[in-house]
């Protein structure tokens, strides 16, 4: 078991490289189910999930080569497996999005239900009931999600909107599925996240007919094939508002290479509030804080995107921590995604929850303590306490880390924080009931 020691206090300084989308490679990896022919990825994050999604494709029998470290070739080799093995979707709710390719490409799939997990209860009916209206017959059976296209998928229009606004994983399942459709669909309320775009990018660089990329209508005429193309992944736009919320708690100067400032505008316009002076250009994003710099306590919701972002709501909490006045914090998207709450609190943070809300009482001081990371985000969030914490913060299960940062404590080493990954025994993990 592996840990992360922190010693806080340190100023972070310089320029940082952000790495590929994890949201946007993982649809773009179940999208190659769909290509006849060797598609090559670029910038590829080299991450747990990504390892997964990998292992997950070769037993749907695709061909899949690392070359280097953030380059993959893929290739379906064999086009009549159609069952995704529970190991693979039990570790990743993202492997479900086979289902939508292999019912285009292969007619049927067999994937269990992915379950909840700690942000929540995330169900998949709107995956379902796209599909439904594209003719699949779908039944759950045994903790699996069995579906049949006997006539071949046909285009159809499909209104995505839930109760928490649009879906970025039905959108993604129900995208794969028209691309090869009889027909046109038609995806109202599409989830306009730039890893959507990206991933539809990539299916029409392999020659699917798409309309709207970027918009919540996404018009698509369904083709009869698709082939492999060469791809460079986005940029990780969670990944860069981390590292730029590193820069700000520790009132640091970090510029963010390759981070892109259009999908960051939630982002950057809650950093214009708080006070975090801002600099960004074509490529790049940096902050500059200097000591006298003072900061100023806010009230973010998380929505969809353009929206701000549920996956950096934990690391702008751990921000507002470190700012006085009080911050609300509402979360849209996912209810119940507030496990880091009681951990910062175990560093000294202010932090009621109530329902979807979290109320920060900001203050200058943390101090170090041994917390839990309980999710990927939330790891982060944690991390980027423990930099301000007086004295040492350790962080546990930091397994979660892994599955969505790459090489996170070396890349803050580099902008001068004391970090450490520590190899530890089974018996110095806290223990809850
Ligand atoms: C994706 C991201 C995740 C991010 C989330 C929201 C990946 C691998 N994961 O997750 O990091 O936090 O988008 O930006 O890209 N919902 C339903 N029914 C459904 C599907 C979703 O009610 O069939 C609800 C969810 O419970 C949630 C909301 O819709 O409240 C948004 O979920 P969704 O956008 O689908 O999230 P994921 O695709 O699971």
């Amino acid at each position: 078991m592996e840990e992360l020691v922190i010693e806080g206090g340190r100023r972070l300084q310089g320029a940082v490289q952000v790495s590929g989308a994890k949201n946007a490679i993982l649809p773009i990896l179940a999208g190659c189910l769909l290509a006849r022919g060797k598609s090559v990825i670029r910038n590829v994050p080299n991450l747990k999930d990504v390892r997964v999604m990998g292992e997950m494709l070769r037993e749907l029998g695709v061909k899949v080569r690392w070359q280097g470290e953030h380059r993959m070739e893929v290739e379906v080799v064999q086009d009549d497996r159609i069952e995704a093995p529970y190991e693979w979707v039990r570790q990743m709710r993202a492997s479900f999005w086979v289902l939508g390719a292999l019912l285009a490409r292969r007619g049927q799939a067999s994937v269990p239900l992915p379950g909840g997990c700690v942000i929540g209860v995330r169900p998949v009916d709107l995956h379902l009931k796209g599909l439904r209206a594209m003719g699949a017959e779908i039944e759950v059976r045994g903790g699996n999600v069995i579906a049949r296209a006997p006539q071949g998928l046909h285009g159809a229009e499909i209104y995505l909107g839930g109760h928490f606004g649009s879906s970025v994983g039905a959108t993604v399942n129900v995208l794969l599925a028209a691309v090869l459709a009889r027909g046109r669909t038609v995806i109202h309320s599409a989830a306009c996240e730039p890893e959507v775009d990206d991933l539809a990018n990539f299916l029409h660089l392999m020659g699917a007919q798409i309309r709207g990329i970027g918009s919540p209508r996404l018009e698509i005429e369904g083709v009869e094939d698709l082939h492999g193309v060469d791809y460079f992944v986005i940029p990780d736009r969670i990944e860069a508002a981390t590292l730029l919320i590193a820069g700000a708690i520790t009132r640091g100067d970090v510029k963010v290479v390759d981070a892109r400032p259009e999908h960051l505008f939630a982002i950057l316009d809650t950093f214009r509030e708080i006070g975090v002076p801002l600099e960004a250009g074509d490529r790049w994003v940096s902050v500059h804080c200097g000591e006298m710099v003072r900061f100023h306590s806010v009230d973010i919701t998380t929505h969809p995107y353009p929206g701000f972002p549920t996956d950096a709501q934990a690391q702008m909490m751990a921000l507002l921590t470190t700012v006085e006045g009080i911050s609300v914090i509402t979360e849209y998207i996912f209810p119940d995604r507030f496990m880091h709450v009681a951990e910062m609190n175990r560093l000294g943070a202010g932090i009621r929850k109530e329902n979807a809300h979290a109320i920060v009482e900001g203050q200058r001081r943390l101090s170090g303590a041994t917390v839990m990371a309980s999710d990927l985000r939330a790891s982060a969030a944690m991390v980027l306490a423990g930099l301000v914490a007086e004295g040492r913060t350790r962080i546990q299960n930091i397994e979660h880390l892994d599955r969505g940062y790459e090489r996170l404590e070396e890349k803050l080493r580099a902008l001068g924080a004391h970090i450490e990954r520590e190899k530890v025994g089974v018996e110095s993990a806290r223990i809850s009931a």
